[in-house]
């Protein structure tokens, strides 16, 4: 190493790990919790269902989603048989809080598990 990059080394340190801390403070990770929060309050619930199980009104979103890019996509596109969501109604970080959110939804159990179901599952066959 000659002295110039010596002395330039810490620095350079420096300015990496500052910038890497302005990066993750301007995003933060996406919050399943926030994400919780959004979706119930923002509608979605209405015609997805609670845990976007989906309803008469809207098509089941989880589980395993879309990927947030391509739910940010949709709720920005018109003409389709969804309402859009600007960026300014719900911003591209609020829906990737809502992507963690229907992303950490487990699958529902199979009725053959649930007692009462069972039976009637029996019955059916
Ligand atoms: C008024 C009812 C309504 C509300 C409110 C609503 N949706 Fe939808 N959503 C729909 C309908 C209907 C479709 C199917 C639209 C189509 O295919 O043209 C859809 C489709 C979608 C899709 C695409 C699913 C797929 O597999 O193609 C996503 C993702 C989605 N909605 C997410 C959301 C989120 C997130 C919210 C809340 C921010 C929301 N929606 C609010 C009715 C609604």
């Amino acid at each position: 190493m000659n002295r110039n990059t010596t002395t330039l080394a810490p620095l350079l340190l420096l300015l990496a790990a500052s910038l890497a801390a302005s990066a993750s403070a301007a995003e933060p990770a996406p919050s399943v919790e926030r994400g919780k929060t959004l979706y119930l309050t923002a509608g979605c619930k209405h015609c997805h269902g609670t845990v976007g199980q989906g309803s008469a009104a809207g098509r089941r979103l989880a589980p395993k989603p879309l990927p947030a890019a391509a739910i940010t996509q949709f709720l920005r596109a018109n003409g389709t048989n969804m309402p859009a969501y600007s960026e300014a109604l719900l911003n591209d970080a609020a829906v990737a809080d809502i992507a963690a959110y229907l992303g950490s939804i487990p699958p529902a159990v199979p009725a053959d598990s649930i007692p009462a179901l069972r039976n009637l599952t029996k019955q059916g066959k």
